[in-house]
């Protein structure tokens, strides 16, 4: 049952307002003695002319209590409902046990595609800190769709075309050694592309070098393109690594290459609407309608550029998927570039380009010392990976020498606490990047929600004889209310996550739920208490770790059995 619903369905009898209304209208009351759902009555005062405290206070009046409400009361201008306690309980903890991983699921999404795409690092470059807050975020914003019934699809736009392949070729072709290059394949050719920058310096046809590799390339030269897909190849594998770690699969990795040759049709469509103008040798759309800085499309050199590309991309994209939203999921500092591909195809008559949404991500800040990164200021996402596993391993040393399995724990623990802290803050907001908070397992932190989740599935171990079918109406403390208020509170918490593209929803959500649970455990006993107690308070305890592991994983954050 949904209580929210019902109770809207309530007020919607007594008023003239559509149900749907009502629930858009609806607040959690401040304060939990306030009540649990509260009506304001201030919109419908203006339709029927009367002061909305005297529209509350009838209204009360006609409430009946029932297995849904205990009572509802005017306070002001609200009209506060109290939810039967009981029934409430017994509800919610039901609906949990039966739905298990489903709970929280919906059909809202049924028949329709949500393209999310994410990660998109370049080849032959080093994935960086950037990369993995993309990868991240674009992860848990997937999985929230799915859970809410929409076909998703994972997208990754690989960064594998452009001049800079050209130069690459000469310089593996000047420089390249295979054995060295297959160990450590994208720092190798990092190294080499850096030498023929600094080589190119002394001597200049370098340039022309790599230029002509690079039309070679575009021409489908079989040793240019030979060494492309090798590149390509290199990196997707030391990519596809870290993406293992994190346990993500993309459906697709059809990056810039891949739209390369379907430019021209782009820019014939741009061509057709009259859209296509020349400035100072260039092909630009004109955006000062959106207020925006114009759409280069064509250089002056005759080369197209990124933006031509991420059309190209976005048709093709409308075509094979017929998409109900199409997710980018970038870096915040590409928010122009989004805005004026988005508008250009809003021009060239594309509607759907209403339906193509930006998710910038915020930039990383480091609070404490710098990372151990070799070079200055780019900090590479594998050696985050590990230098958090590591100290995960420290700690667990240190307080848990004989855990058993203790590398794979590490492994999850300390990679759910870097997916915690990047998804901690809404996207407005930096990134703030310490060692401390982040693995402080008493703070808000990853730890300290895999922690609570730890423990009460070690409670669940360690019960014996119990009954499965208990009696839920013996959970009479406000401490148990709340808990069902909360996991109650997962249906709208994951709605909201989608709604506004914002993760961030759930992580709160998930550390309220481990607070709530962690309060309860300290102030009552569960495996000590009466039998009937006991099994009442396991039952809570079961849901209450299913949730928990239900909205870590809408996160990318995997769950220890023990910790
Ligand atoms: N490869 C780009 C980068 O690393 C990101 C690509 C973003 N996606 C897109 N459709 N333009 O900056």
């Amino acid at each position: 049952m949904d209580y929210k619903l019902e109770i809207a369905k309530k007020i919607s009898n007594m008023i003239e307002m559509e149900t749907e209304k009502v629930l858009d209208l609806m607040e959690i009351p401040p304060q939990p003695n306030m009540g649990d759902y509260a009506f304001p009555c201030f919109q419908l005062a203006k339709v029927v002319r009367k002061a909305p405290n005297m529209i509350a206070k009838e209204l009360a009046q006609k409430v009946e209590k029932d297995n849904i409400v205990e009572k509802a009361e005017a306070a002001g201008g609200y009209l506060n409902f109290f939810v039967n306690k009981e029934e409430f309980i017994k509800e919610v903890i039901n609906q949990v046990l039966e739905q298990e991983d489903k709970y929280g699921s919906s059909d809202e999404g049924e028949g329709k595609t949500v393209l999310v795409e994410f990660s998109s690092p370049n080849i032959a470059k080093p994935f960086h800190i950037g990369h993995l807050v993309n990868t991240i975020t674009g992860n848990a914003i997937e999985k929230i769709f799915k859970h809410l019934g929409y076909k998703t699809v994972k997208l990754n736009h690989i960064g594998d075309y452009g001049t800079q392949f050209g130069k690459l070729i000469s310089a593996y072709k000047r420089w390249g050694n295979d054995e060295v290059i297959e160990k450590d394949p994208i720092n190798e050719l990092l190294k080499i592309y850096v030498k023929f920058h600094e080589e190119a310096e002394k001597d200049p046809s370098l340039e022309d070098e790599g230029r002509m590799y690079f039309k070679r390339l575009e021409e489908g030269e079989p040793e240019a393109v030979a060494l492309w897909e090798k590149f390509r190849e290199l990196s997707l594998k030391e990519f596809k690594k870290l993406y293992n770690d994190f346990n993500i699969e993309f459906d697709s990795y059809a990056g810039e290459s891949f739209y390369s040759d379907k430019m021209p049709e782009v820019i014939e469509i741009l061509k057709d609407k009259n859209l296509l103008k020349e400035s100072s040798g260039a092909q630009i759309v004109d955006l000062e309608q959106f207020n925006l800085p114009p759409c280069i499309i064509i250089k002056s050199d005759g080369a197209t550029i990124y933006a031509t590309r991420d059309l190209a991309a976005a048709i093709y994209r409308k075509r094979t998927y017929d998409f109900h939203k199409s997710l980018y999921v970038v870096g915040n500092t590409q928010a122009l570039h989004f805005k004026q591909v988005f508008s250009v195809l809003k021009l060239a008559g594309f509607d759907w380009a209403d339906d193509c949404v930006h998710i910038g991500t915020s930039l990383v800040k480091f609070a404490d010392r710098k990372l151990a990164s070799r070079k200055g200021d780019v900090i590479y996402a594998k050696e985050v990976v590990d230098e958090a596993v590591e100290k995960t391993l420290e700690i667990i040393n240190s307080k848990n020498p004989n855990l058993e399995n203790k590398e794979d724990v590490a492994r999850k623990v300390g990679m759910g606490a870097i997916i915690y802290t990047f998804l901690k803050n809404n996207m407005d907001r930096d990134i703030i990047f310490s060692w401390e908070d982040m693995l402080n397992f008493e703070g808000e932190s990853g730890p300290y929600v895999l922690y609570s989740y730890v423990r009460g599935k070690s409670i669940l171990k360690k019960a014996e004889n119990i009954n499965i079918n208990p009696d839920l109406s013996c959970l009479k403390t406000e401490d148990e209310f709340n808990l069902a208020k909360q996991l109650n509170f997962f249906n709208e918490t994951v709605k909201q996550a989608a709604e506004r593209y914002e993760p961030f929803v759930i992580t709160r959500y998930v550390t309220d739920l481990a607070k709530a649970y962690n309060k309860f455990y300290n102030t009552h006993p569960i495996l000590t208490a009466d039998e009937e107690i006991r099994d009442a308070r396991l039952a809570l305890t079961k849901a209450v770790t299913t949730v928990l592991d239900t909205g870590l994983g809408l996160l990318g954050i995997q769950t220890p059995e023990s910790m």
